[in-house]
C-alpha cells in the first residue's frame, strides 16, 4: 500500500477557495503544495478533477447492530466511500439503542471490524440515562442525539423535566430530531377523523408531520439551549418557519439541511410514493426554496447531511402508515449538490464548507473537513464534467435502491482516500472498492468545536 501519494494538477477545494495545487498524502497526513523534491510512491494525474476534503456526513443510520436487513456498517460505509464520504457520524436508533457506554463500546468494536471509512457514534438520550450520557467518552463521542419527537424506533424524550436535565447536566454538544409529539398526535387524529381508519394516502404524511410540528419543537429546543447555554445542532430542517426561529437564536445553535428536503416536495408523492416518506416529512416547494436560500447564505444553515436511513423495499411497500420513514442517500449526496447547487446559488466552495468543514467544526472532529497541512489525508476526487444516471442496481447500500433512480447527475466521485489509502475508485464505468481498508474512530476536541459568531456570519468559531 502506497504511503505517499501525490495528487498532481487538480483543483483543490481549499478553505481559501478552489485552487490548482498539488497535494501529498503522506503516512495518512495531508500536505498542500509540497516541494517539488517531495518523493511519492504513486502520482495521480488529477488534471480536470476537483479535489474535495473527504465529506463528513453527520447524520446517518447504518442499522448495525440489530437492523442489518436494512444496512450494516460494511455496506453502509462502502456506500459512503463511493460517495466521497470519509467520515460518518452514526445515529443511536440501532438495536439495542446506543444509550449506554457499554453498548456504545460494543458498537465501536463492530466498526473496527467493518468500517471502510472513519466513524463516530452518537450517544442516544432517554428520559432515564443521564448518568450514561455523562459517562460518554468525550474524546470519541461527537455528541448526544435526542429524539424530541419520535421517528424510527422507540427513542423519545418528550418530558420537559428530562430535557431540562439533559441540557443542564451533560456537556457534549447536543442535536435533536425536532417534531413535536403532541402536534403530530393531534394531526394524526384529525386525519383519522377525516379519512377513517388506515391505510391512508401517503401524502397525508406531510399533513401529520407538518410545519407546525417542526416549528413548535425547534422553538422548544432553542429555548432549552439558550437558557442552559448548551451547544445545540438542529438536524434536518425542513421548513421556512424553523429557519425563522433559528435566525433569531444565539450563536450556540447550528443547523443542517438534507438533500431530500432540498430536492423533493409534496408534489413528489404521486411519482415516488413511500420512497420519499421520511421524518421530518417533505414540505412545500416554497419551503424547499427557503432551504436552498439558507444554504447559499450559510447563516442559519451551516451543514448538509444525508440522514441516510435505509429500509428494505418490502418494508417500504407496506400501505401508509405502516410503511417506514427514511431513504438512502449517502452515495449520491455530493453529486446531487454539485448538480443542483449552482442553479440555486450554492457554489463548489459552499458545498465543501457545508459538507466537510462545518460538520467537522460542529462536532469538534480533529483533523477533518479541510485540505490543510497536517489534516488527515481523507480526500475525494470528483470529475465535475462526468454525467451519469443513478441506477438502483449500481447502488452500494444494502438494498440497492435510490429515490433518485433514473435521474442524471453531473459531477461524479472517481476516487476516495481514507487516511491516505485509496478505498474507492471508478474508471470507465467500473467501480472498485478496496475492502481491506479500514477507517478509524473520530477524535473529538469539544473545546475546539466552534459555536460562536464570526465576522463572515457562518456562526462557527
Ligand atoms: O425518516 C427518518 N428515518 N427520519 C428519522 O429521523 C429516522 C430515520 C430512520 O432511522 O429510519
Amino acid at each position: 500500500m502506497a504511503s505517499r501519494t501525490l495528487l498532481r494538477g487538480g483543483d483543490a477545494v481549499l478553505p481559501t477557495g478552489t485552487t490548482r495545487v498539488d497535494l501529498l498524502l503522506e503516512d495518512g497526513v495531508l500536505r498542500v503544495d509540497p516541494p517539488s523534491s517531495a518523493q511519492a510512491d504513486e502520482v495521480v494525474d488529477c488534471t480536470g478533477k476537483l479535489i474535495f476534503p473527504g465529506i463528513v456526513d453527520d447524520q446517518v443510520h447504518l442499522r448495525d447492530p440489530g437492523l442489518t436487513q436494512k444496512e450494516d456498517l460494511r455496506t453502509g460505509t462502502t456506500a459512503a466511500a463511493a460517495g466521497g464520504v470519509t467520515t460518518v457520524l452514526e445515529m443511536p436508533n440501532t438495536v439495542p439503542n446506543t444509550t449506554t457506554r457499554a453498548i456504545w463500546e460494543a458498537k465501536n468494536k463492530i466498526a473496527e471490524a467493518k468500517c471502510l471509512v472513519n466513524w463516530g457514534f452518537y450517544m442516544g438520550a432517554t428520559p432515564e440515562n443521564i448518568d450514561e450520557l455523562k459517562a460518554a467518552d468525550r474524546r470519541r463521542t461527537p455528541g448526544i442525539k435526542i429524539f424530541i419527537g419520535s421517528s424510527t424506533g422507540d427513542l423519545l424524550v418528550d418530558s420537559q423535566a428530562a430535557l431540562e436535565r439533559i441540557f443542564a447536566e451533560t456537556d457534549l454538544p447536543l442535536c435533536a430530531h425536532c417534531e413535536d409529539e403532541s402536534t403530530v398526535r393531534a394531526n394524526r387524529q384529525a386525519v383519522q377523523e377525516r379519512l377513517g381508519d388506515p391505510p391512508w394516502p401517503i401524502r397525508v404524511h406531510s399533513d401529520i408531520r407538518n410545519e407546525e410540528a417542526a416549528v413548535v419543537s425547534v422553538r422548544r429546543a432553542i429555548d432549552l439551549s439558550t437558557r442552559h447555554d448548551h451547544r445545540f445542532h438542529v438536524l434536518h430542517v425542513s421548513t421556512a418557519g424553523e429557519l425563522a426561529e433559528i435566525a433569531q437564536a444565539g450563536p450556540q445553535i447550528t443547523a443542517e439541511v438534507c438533500p431530500h428536503h432540498l430536492l423533493f416536495d409534496v408534489g413528489d408523492y404521486d411519482r415516488l410514493g413511500s420512497k420519499v416518506q421520511m421524518n421530518p416529512a417533505i414540505k412545500s416547494a416554497t419551503d424547499r426554496a427557503a432551504m436552498w436560500q439558507a444554504l447559499a447564505e450559510g447563516k442559519t444553515i451551516q451543514v448538509v447531511a444525508t440522514d441516510h436511513a435505509p429500509h428494505t423495499l418490502d418494508e417500504k411497500a407496506a400501505d401508509y402508515p405502516a410503511s417506514p420513514s427514511g431513504l438512502p442517500a449517502l452515495e449520491n449526496s455530493l453529486s446531487l449538490l454539485l448538480t443542483h447547487g449552482p442553479a440555486n446559488g450554492v457554489t463548489v466552495d459552499r458545498i465543501a464548507a457545508a459538507m466537510c468543514d462545518a460538520p467537522a467544526r460542529v462536532w469538534g472532529l480533529v483533523g477533518k473537513g479541510r485540505l490543510e497541512d497536517g489534516y488527515d489525508a481523507d480526500v475525494c476526487l470528483v470529475d465535475p464534467a462526468e454525467s451519469f444516471t443513478v441506477r438502483n442496481e449500481e447502488q452500494f447500500t444494502k438494498n440497492r435502491w435510490s429515490p433518485w433512480d433514473g435521474e442524471t447527475l453531473t459531477g461524479r466521485v472517481v476516487e476516495t482516500f481514507v487516511g491516505g489509502n485509496r478505498v474507492f475508485s471508478r474508471s470507465g464505468g467500473t467501480a472498485t472498492v478496496n475492502e481491506a481498508i479500514r477507517g478509524r474512530a473520530v477524535r473529538c476536541d469539544h473545546a475546539r468545536g466552534g459555536f460562536h459568531a464570526t465576522p463572515d456570519g457562518i456562526g462557527l468559531a
